[in-house]
């Protein structure tokens, strides 16, 4: 056993399934999820997590329905202004995701200043980083770094690719969990999970709590 700061990352999957099964809109599933992360965030960060990377919405999930995708962007905007929730804990707001000024970035004004906002407002936090993908795909990420490298001079070499990811500043991850029974990547950090153990879980998004949490943090301490 060792207590070596974490990197846990979740791809906070089947909320649409959670809702159905009780009769609810997807929607609601979404605001439930939504209120789970806050749940995880304030158990993660009395744990040792030193990084918890959320999978919040990705570069393929804008061809969702209309009413799903605006109502999720709300709680994205929900999520980034629980400020003084993520202060109390100490936790220092992080974002990943295409930048907003890249072609094809669909990211709203009022969710731009929501992440900018959180971020700035946490940022002389000193505990856990909390990291949102937020119209993040990783084969973006990846295809980005890869140009801006061939722009440099420098050596095309996996050291020098890591510099050019969104935010190189962010350690392998230990532990990737994925809930709803699904065992799909899906598109995740590809590049920052290459030695990660992965936490399948059964149970959806909105009921994941400090149980899981705890089994994919003892996952990783093994
Ligand atoms: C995950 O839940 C949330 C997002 C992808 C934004 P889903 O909406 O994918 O839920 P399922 O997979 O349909 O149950
Ligand atoms: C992955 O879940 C994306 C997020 C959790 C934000 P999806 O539900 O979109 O993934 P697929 O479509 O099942 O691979
Ligand atoms: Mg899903």
């Amino acid at each position: 056993m060792n207590s070596k700061p974490l990197h846990v990352a979740c791809i906070m999957d089947g909320n649409g399934r959670w809702a159905r099964k009780r009769g609810l809109p997807r929607t609601a599933g979404h605001t439930a999820g939504e209120e789970s992360l806050a749940d995880v965030v304030r158990v993660a960060s009395k744990r040792d997590v030193a990084y918890l990377t959320v999978f919040g919405f990705s570069t393929e999930n804008w061809v969702r329905p209309r009413a799903e995708v605006r109502h999720i962007l709300g709680l994205h905007k929900k999520l980034f202004g629980r400020i003084s929730e993520l202060n109390e804990n100490n936790v220092r707001v992080n974002w990943i995701g295409r930048p907003f000024d890249e072609p094809g970035s669909r990211t709203p004004l009022y969710v731009q200043r929501a992440i900018r906002k959180a971020i700035e407002d946490t940022r002389s936090n000193t505990g856990m980083v909390l990291t949102v993908a937020f119209d993040y795909g990783s084969r973006s990420e990846l295809t980005r770094a890869a140009k801006h490298l061939v722009a440099s001079s420098d050596d095309l070499t996996p050291a020098n690719l890591q510099r050019h990811l969104y935010d190189a500043s962010l350690p392998p991850v230990d532990v990737l969990v994925r809930t709803s029974g699904e065992s799909r990547i899906s598109n995740f950090l590809l590049w920052q999970i290459k030695a990660a153990n992965i936490y399948f879980t059964e149970r959806p998004w909105p009921d994941f709590d400090s149980v899981d949490l705890d089994a994919a943090i003892a996952l990783a301490k093994n």
